[in-house]
């Protein structure tokens, strides 16, 4: 039989994050240049086989799936039952170029190119949102209690203004051209572990926190507006204070805080982590007039593990 073939990009928060899990809203977009591609057969043995050779991981429904592959069998499952399929044999093959666990989506893509994958296998179609729907139930196994800013936003493929639990919001992008840098600080960021310290920190003071999240939350109202008809110099103050307030969190870590230096003073307008933090991602916006290929250089050289570009304009890349 043909393989069915099921895809999905990687993601970057630019504002929002961990307030988005308190309700708030954030701003994400799409990493187009890295990708999840899952390849699916379906076989006669009655057994899930997942293959992910890009993590050396390997398992099947008989029990022996690793941890970060076992979700993804039950995922496989969870679609067929939402056809009210019978369950059958698969395999699935997973490739991806998501750099792993530094809030770049990979665990997200991965779940929503399974999904995508099954229903092409079976000949169904699921819409952006039911597909990221699906996917959150197998990202809950990783994240504990995710948003689903991430899986909204790779299904969708574009770039989202999100609020969890209503339907996500595309952003229409004015004027100005917003060009990003993504720096990977090689450090993984354990999102979950982070999430869970967070809420300890909230529930011990949670008037403090919450005014934290309060902030990031307008941040990211702030910065749609200012994607709809506003400058990179606008966007950038919101993106530096946003920052500001996840040090005071503490989902800063210094490697991330270096590399926002690094940034500010290589021509960006505005520098932030992005993702869970203590590692991960770094996000960048470049002012009007700064040479990209410095700042990528010079980030390189502070030590980030690899970079990524993307930029936000009317007329998407
Ligand atoms: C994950 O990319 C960002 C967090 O806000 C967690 C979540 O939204 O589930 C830290």
């Amino acid at each position: 039989m043909a393989r069915a073939i099921g895809e999905a990009p990687g993601k970057i928060l630019l504002l929002g994050e961990h307030a988005v899990v308190y309700g708030h809203p954030a701003i994400a977009i799409p990493l187009r240049s890295i990708r999840a591609r899952v390849e699916l057969e379906f076989t006669r043995n009655g057994g899930i086989e997942v293959v992910a050779p890009d993590i050396g991981e390997r398992g099947t429904s008989q029990g022996d799936a690793p941890e970060r592959v076992r979700p993804l069998v039950r995922l496989a499952q969870s679609v067929l039952d939402f056809f009210s399929e019978p369950h059958r044999g698969m395999r699935i093959q997973i490739n991806s170029t998501i750099p792993i666990g530094r809030g770049m989506g990979s665990g997200a893509a991965v779940a929503v190119a399974v999904v995508r994958s099954v229903c092409q296998g079976l000949g169904r179609h699921l819409d952006a949102d039911q597909v990221a729907e699906l996917a959150l139930e197998a990202e809950k196994v990783f994240h504990g209690s995710p948003s689903g800013v991430d899986n909204m936003v790779v299904a969708r493929d574009e770039p989202i203004y999100f609020v969890s639990g209503r339907p996500a919001r595309s952003i229409a992008v004015g004027p100005s051209v917003f060009r990003f840098v993504v720096a990977d600080t090689g450090l993984a960021s354990a999102t979950r572990e982070v999430v869970d310290q967070v809420k300890a920190g909230r529930d011990r003071d949670r008037a403090r926190f919450d005014s934290f999240f309060w902030e990031l939350g307008s941040m990211a109202s702030v910065a749609r507006e200012v994607i709809r008809s506003g400058s990179a110099e606008e966007l950038g103050l919101c993106m530096n204070r946003a920052q500001q307030v996840l040090q005071a969190l503490d989902v800063s870590c210094p490697e991330l805080d270096k590399l926002v230096y690094v940034a500010l003073e290589n021509g960006a307008v505005g520098a932030k982590l992005s993702g869970g933090g203590r590692g991960g991602a770094m996000i960048a916006l470049l002012g009007g007039n700064s040479d990209e290929s410095q700042l990528v250089a010079r980030l390189r050289l502070a030590g980030a593990e690899s970079i990524f570009t993307t930029v936000l304009s009317r007329h998407q890349e």
